[in-house]
């Protein structure tokens, strides 16, 4: 199945700390989109332009796989965002159009986007990440399956926290990989907690090689803390375990909730870890297809670079030009607003929550995503279709693996207006009024 087109990609929280902010400094250069506020039964909220003022009706028409999909419901299901691409984004794009050069970009196999990586992963997350280890891929997804096929055989068990992102479990056993499953469990503190000591179980259980790591984690939106990947890198190096880093939702953290890059943790994990990232969910550039893979460890290294760089393919120019221009002072100032602005959704979703009955959420610390679990409300594992009936297309829970059936996922990226549509058809669906 195609990754990109797969469904599944694609309570009791009223007062949830730092709902609202942002992880990391202010950038200089804010831009404050504030036009007014909407009412909220948990007091209100700002309204932000560029991200309040899409449209339903505009949207709805949007020939892409989020809506286009949505069989006519509110789409709120595959992690794309509503809101049209950043500022600089936007003029770099129209710039290269203008000019009407699209021919083979001048940058001989070695992009400026490996530079423009590790600057970001300095200046942002005080990781020193050399340039020479990054390549760029057209996807995580694809960079997954390199690094697979490079560091394991088939028949190689691969561990993996789940509930999962769909195209994680598929690409594991796509390439005739052991799922290692490492349920995820629900703690009353910190929303979703690891489990350190089944995993040591699991993982010495099945002799798996690899432990994939998705932080910020998609569905449920934990963002680790440092005790929690201390604690993975020491089962890691305890097992001598490859460990494959997906960071793609890194920039989208909400106060207090900091990302930390998992190779930053010691020079054991630096080592023994393969950083996958992308400007593409933070900016919303998926279509654009370019991602950045960078490796830690020397041997798995030397085995990427001894293959023929065309086996990677190349990345597409747009792609690479809007990354860059993403990861600017003027990206990172619209991306303040961005995350303000997901924060005011983020409260809306966690007070409407826990007003319905049999339903219960932890409340993202970082993602657009609400996991939301309606195993109390009778509606089964019919809920994503109960919901699509009442005009909300969610991700159903059964998508994303063991521990996903009586779960939806909602993509709360969208304008308040549509936020407020969308929560007001799912109650009508929970309370039985749906027309
Ligand atoms: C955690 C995570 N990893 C990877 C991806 C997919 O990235 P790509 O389109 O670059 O394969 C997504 C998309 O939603 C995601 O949420």
């Amino acid at each position: 199945m195609n990754h990109v087109y797969d469904p599944g990609r694609e309570v009791s929280a009223p007062e949830v700390p730092g709902i609202g902010d942002r992880a990391g400094p202010r950038t200089e250069g804010h831009v404050d989109g504030r036009q007014g506020r909407r009412p909220g039964g948990n007091g209100d909220h700002p309204l932000h332009e560029g991200f309040d003022d899409v449209d339903l009706e505009r949207v709805s028409r949007r020939p892409g796989a989020k809506w286009a999909l949505a069989d006519g419901g509110i789409a709120a299901w595959i992690a794309d965002m509503d809101f049209p691409p950043c500022p600089p984004v936007l003029s770099r794009l129209r710039e290269i159009i203008e000019v009407g050069d699209l021919g083979y970009p001048n940058w001989l196999g070695r992009t400026p986007l490996r530079a423009a990586f590790s600057r970001r992963m300095a200046e942002r997350h005080g990781w020193a990440a050399d340039a020479a280890p990054v390549r760029e891929v057209t996807d995580l997804i694809q960079g997954v399956q390199l690094i697979l096929h490079l560091a394991t055989a088939p028949g190689d068990a691969v561990a993996l926290h789940v509930p999962a992102y769909p195209p994680f479990l598929s690409s594991i056993t796509a390439s005739g990989r052991r799922l290692v499953p490492l349920p995820l469990h629900r703690d009353p503190t910190c929303g979703w907690a690891l489990d350190p000591a089944a995993t040591d179980d699991a993982v010495t259980r099945a002799g798996a090689r690899v432990l994939i790591l998705v932080n910020p984690h998609n569905p449920t939106g934990r963002v680790f803390t440092r005790a929690e990947l201390e604690s993975v890198a020491e089962t890691a190096r305890r097992h001598d375990l490859l460990v494959i880093s997906d960071e793609i939702h890194a920039d989208l953290g909400y106060t207090p909730h900091g990302h930390i890059p998992f190779a930053s943790i010691s020079p054991d994990a630096a080592r023994r870890t393969v950083t996958l990232t992308s400007a593409s969910k933070a900016f919303n550039l998926a279509g654009l297809r370019c991602a950045v893979m960078h490796v830690g460890d020397p041997d798995l290294l030397r085995k990427r670079d001894a293959l023929p760089s065309d086996l990677f393919g190349a990345p597409s120019f747009l792609g690479v030009e809007a990354a860059l221009a993403a990861w600017t002072p003027e990206g990172d100032a619209w991306l303040v607003t961005l995350v303000e602005h997901l924060g005011c959704n983020r409260r809306r979703v966690a007070e409407m929550a826990a007003t319905w009955p049999g339903v219960d959420l932890a409340a993202p610390d970082g993602t657009y995503l609400a996991w939301l679990d309606v195993r109390g409300t009778g509606l089964g594992q019919w809920a994503g279709k109960a919901f699509a009936e009442g005009g909300v297309r969610l991700s159903p829970g059964e998508d994303f693996g063991p521990g996903g059936e009586g779960f939806v996922r909602l993509n709360f990226a969208t304008s308040a207006g549509i936020l407020d549509e969308a929560l007001r058809r799912m109650d009508a669906v929970l309370r039985g009024t749906a027309a």
